[in-house]
């Protein structure tokens, strides 16, 4: 039997999940690909900190990169260290040296996504991400191989495990998101820079990708608005259970009349929302085709084996297509972003102060809008109609300017909804 060997690049939570999952289910992948999926170098900075993992033969330790890089009988690289600048010099090289590669960078294929398929593509070799975007969630290949023969025309997910699990503790527990961030970076969720996490950045990698996929153009992270889950608070979330709603952190990507919007943001959905009942660690994604209509995709995003299950799934992909480039239709041509200002929402607004007629007051701004008060609190909230944020803001500001002027507090807190 054939034996295809693998340098791992980096040994920390997913590359670990990877290890194990090979070994645990080598006999499956071997009757499953007719070859022997071997890891034969692992590239550390420290061996000495796995030194507790017993590796078996066939496997060793590296500290040079070019013992994985320019070993000739390796085959593929999968590249588990995360980060843009190493891991890119890592995976061109690899791309260049035609060893086929799998990642589950997300930050890496958010910047060089599209110049990286190229190089696979020019080398005749894949570039494989599945783990990037959802973990376990399968959404890369139902992109560009389940869904093949539909126009995308929606992609709205919650797509990072740390701040779900965060915003659930919150609204079940009543806990602020500080108190359980640690708790998310202790079971391996988060991200090393914890504000990739919660400031939505890691989010915006995802639809972003997802976008590109969908567009067959580059979605440029940079173009999209991103707003995290740090100004949510237990207040919020006491308005939410009154409303029967719940805030989630969405990644969203509309393409409507060949325009395209992009945004990740918190946003207050109701009990019918297919998104309502995902929860803890958990993602899910509602994705629209033109031919299908709507599909919902669930499972875990995060975490060492979900991820390694993704690893693994694009290991055999590559595998079965060990001597072919299979392009998956990104290219680097720009896609255009509508500016956040023409996007509409319903909007969550809570006021400070007593005003003695609050609806009729802030129907003058917002138009008629819902009211909704909490007892013994000096503030009450309002659920806006629909109207675009450029709208919104014009709106919020003349608003709070009369509340100034008249020494009430005016606007403390805005979150789209979608009721
Ligand atoms: P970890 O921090 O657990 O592991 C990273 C590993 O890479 C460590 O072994 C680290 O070594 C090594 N590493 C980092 N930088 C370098 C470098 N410059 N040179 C050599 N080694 C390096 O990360 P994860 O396993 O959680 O994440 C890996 C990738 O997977 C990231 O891109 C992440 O975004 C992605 N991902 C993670 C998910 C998760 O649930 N954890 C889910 C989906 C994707 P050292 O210990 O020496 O620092
Ligand atoms: N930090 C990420 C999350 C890992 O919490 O979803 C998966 O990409």
């Amino acid at each position: 039997m054939t034996t295809i060997k693998i340098a791992l690049l980096g040994f920390g939570t997913v590359a670990q999940g990877t290890f194990n999952l090979l070994q645990d289910n080598a006999e499956l992948i071997r009757n499953r690909t007719g070859v022997n999926v071997e890891i034969s170098k692992i590239f550390v900075r420290n061996p000495d900190k796995y030194s507790h993992i017993t590796l078996p033969e066939t496997a060793q330790y590296v500290t040079d990169i070019d013992e994985g890089l320019k070993d000739d009988s390796i085959q593929m690289v999968v590249e588990l260290m995360g980060g843009t600048n190493f891991a890119k010099d890592c995976v061109e090289g690899a791309l260049k040296a035609k060893k086929n590669v799998v990642t589950a960078n997300k930050d890496l294929l958010a910047e060089a996504g599209p110049y990286l398929l190229d190089l696979a593509s020019k080398n005749g070799v894949d570039l494989r991400f599945e783990a990037s975007v959802l973990g376990g969630i399968p959404i890369i290949r139902t992109l560009y191989e389940s869904l093949a023969g539909n126009r995308i025309t929606e992609i709205i997910g919650i797509m990072n495990g740390t701040t779900n699990f965060i915003l659930t503790k919150m609204s079940e527990e009543g806990l602020e998101y500080n108190d359980v961030l640690s708790d998310a970076q202790a079971k391996g969720y988060a991200e090393r820079n914890p504000d990739a996490d919660v400031e939505g950045y890691d989010a915006c990698r995802k639809i972003a990708i997802l976008a590109s996929l969908a567009t067959e153009k580059t979605v440029s992270y940079d173009d999209i608005y991103t707003e995290g889950i740090t100004k949510i608070t237990d207040i919020d979330f006491k308005y939410a259970e009154k409303m029967g709603t719940s805030i989630k952190l969405f990644g969203t990507s509309r393409i409507k009349d060949g325009k395209v919007s992009a945004y990740v943001a918190p946003v207050m959905i109701s009990k019918n929302n297919p998104l309502y009942s995902v929860n803890d660690v958990f993602n899910g994604i509602v994705v629209k085709g033109n031919m299908l209509g709507t599909s919902m995709f669930y499972g875990s995003g995060a975490g060492k084996l979900p991820t390694a299950s993704a690893v693994v799934a694009d290991i055999i992909e590559a595998v079965q297509n060990i001597d072919k480039n299979v392009p998956l239709g990104w290219t680097d041509e720009k896609q255009e972003i509508l500016p956040m200002d023409q996007t509409k929402f319903r909007y969550f607004i809570r006021v400070a102060g007593s005003y003695r007629n609050k609806e009729q007051e802030l129907n003058e701004y917002f138009g008629k809008a819902e009211v909704v008060e909490l007892y013994g609190m000096d503030e009450f909230a309002i659920l806006t109609k629909e109207m675009t944020e450029g709208e919104l803001k014009a709106a919020a500001s003349a608003f709070d300017t009369k509340a100034q002027s008249r020494s009430e507090y005016g606007i403390k807190q805005m979150i789209r909804a979608a009721l």
